[in-house]
């Protein structure tokens, strides 16, 4: 099978990884790409969010799957038009990826479907805004109404902080705050048949301890050890498989994969989010621990024959993704600083460097090139061994200004 991914980040290169190690996949394409996929894959250049262009691309290459892996593509249509030329393509529709595109949207779909989230309201005048933000309380929860990447939502006490995020937001939506350990689901999914992954935790803060602001992740492991034995069924049956029956029934089928952002709360398992796509450092660690066929998957996906193949088996152990984010990141990332190390700590046993914000300059040298610039990757017998191994390839990287969390994964 030859593939195509799209995308420029670190998820990409994941998923060019885990495409290149699956014995059915003679071919991985990645555009643009970036030079950590350089090595497993041939890279093009492609305009990621230019339907034609990428079905063109992907025409011809004759590849026979295309996996889109940011959401910007999804939403300008990017599936839709790899899909009208005959190629199969794993991410959802331009209407399907809606899901994630608008926060109101995924609530109209989980009040549809009967799926447990926060309570919320959309607010389109100040004195709207005003009542909800008293109706709820603090903390507030005050999120913009587009794709943000996690970035448009501020979490605060500060009643003047909140008012201040709704009056930059172009439409707003204001929740009730949900308290508890956050969980990362995702869920491969044709449009009927649901099969979910591992559950992953995400360290969206930029700061220890979770302080300072949201990031687009700064690190994520799998499994969780601590988690209910029962929490993938549990919300296979009351939220995947809910929400992909009403995609379906709206004439909106979600083929590719749907992302559950969930609270595990007193009152029991709530949807923070819904993504259209594989999350970003989870898909890391998820990759370098999963045991099936990655294409395989994929495609089966992409064509409607997911419950032809069997569900996805892990490897025993687990994972831990640690990001390096450039100087000044989540804020303006200072880019263009001389990236070393990476070699020795591809040199630890079960150790991957996942390339995301990183380019090679004029004089070949790789540098810095966005706010996330690597995620190291470990596998080990347990989580504890994992983070070991991680924090010991972190520790042979070196750029100016590099940023890192100290605790991802500590005391699981
Ligand atoms: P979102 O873009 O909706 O995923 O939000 C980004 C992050 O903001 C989430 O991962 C949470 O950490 C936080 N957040 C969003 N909504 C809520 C909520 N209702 N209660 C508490 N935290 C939230
Ligand atoms: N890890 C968060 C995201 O991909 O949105």
């Amino acid at each position: 099978m030859k593939t195509l991914v799209i995308g420029p980040g670190g998820r990409e290169h994941a998923l060019a990884l885990a495409l290149s190690r699956d014995p059915g996949v003679s071919e991985v394409h990645v555009a643009p790409g970036n030079p950590g996929a350089a090595a497993v894959a041939t890279l093009h250049d492609v305009d990621a969010v230019d339907p034609d262009a990428v079905a063109d691309l992907a025409e011809r290459l004759a590849v026979d799957l295309v996996v889109v892996g940011p959401e910007a593509p999804l939403v300008a249509g990017v599936a839709d038009a790899v899909t009208a030329r005959g190629i199969a393509c794993f991410g959802p529709s331009a209407d399907a990826a809606h899901l994630e595109g608008s926060k109101a949207f995924a609530k109209e779909v989980m009040a549809a479907a009967d799926v447990p989230t926060a309570m919320a309201r959309v607010c389109d005048t100040l004195e709207e805004v005003s009542e909800a933000l008293d109706a709820f309380g603090a903390p507030y929860v005050v999120k913009d109404d587009g794709l943000a990447a996690g970035k448009g939502v501020v979490v605060t006490d500060n009643r003047d902080e909140a008012v201040a995020h709704a009056l930059a937001c172009e439409r707003v939506v204001i929740e009730e705050f949900l308290d508890g350990p956050e969980v990362s689901l995702f869920a491969i999914t044709d449009g009927s048949t649901v099969y979910p992954l591992q559950p992953a935790q995400d360290f969206k803060r930029i700061y220890d301890d979770g302080e300072g602001p949201n990031t687009g992740g700064m690190g994520a492991y799998t499994p969780l050890p601590w988690a209910s034995e029962n929490l993938v069924a549990e919300v296979l049956d009351r939220v995947l498989q809910p929400t992909i029956d009403e995609m379906a029934r709206r004439g909106t089928p979600f083929r590719g994969l749907l992302y559950a952002g969930l609270a595990l709360t007193r009152r029991g398992v709530r949807v923070v989010e819904f993504n259209a796509r594989f999350g970003d450092p989870e898909t890391q660690p998820l990759l370098a621990l999963l045991d099936s066929p990655l294409g395989t998957l994929l495609h089966a996906a992409a064509t409607g024959r997911l419950h032809e193949i069997p569900v996805p088996v892990w490897k025993s152990g687990a994972a831990v993704a640690v990001v390096m984010a450039s100087a000044d990141y989540p804020d303006t990332p200072r880019l263009g600083d001389e990236i070393t190390g990476i070699a020795a700590a591809e040199s630890i046993d079960g150790v991957d460097v996942i390339h995301a914000g990183t380019r090679l300059d004029d004089d070949g040298r790789l540098v810095t090139s966005g706010g996330r610039v690597l995620a190291v990757t470990a596998v080990r017998g347990s989580v504890a061994d994992a983070r070991t191994a991680a924090y010991a390839g972190v520790a042979e990287i070196e750029f100016d200004g590099a940023q890192h969390r100290t605790d991802i994964a500590a005391g699981i």
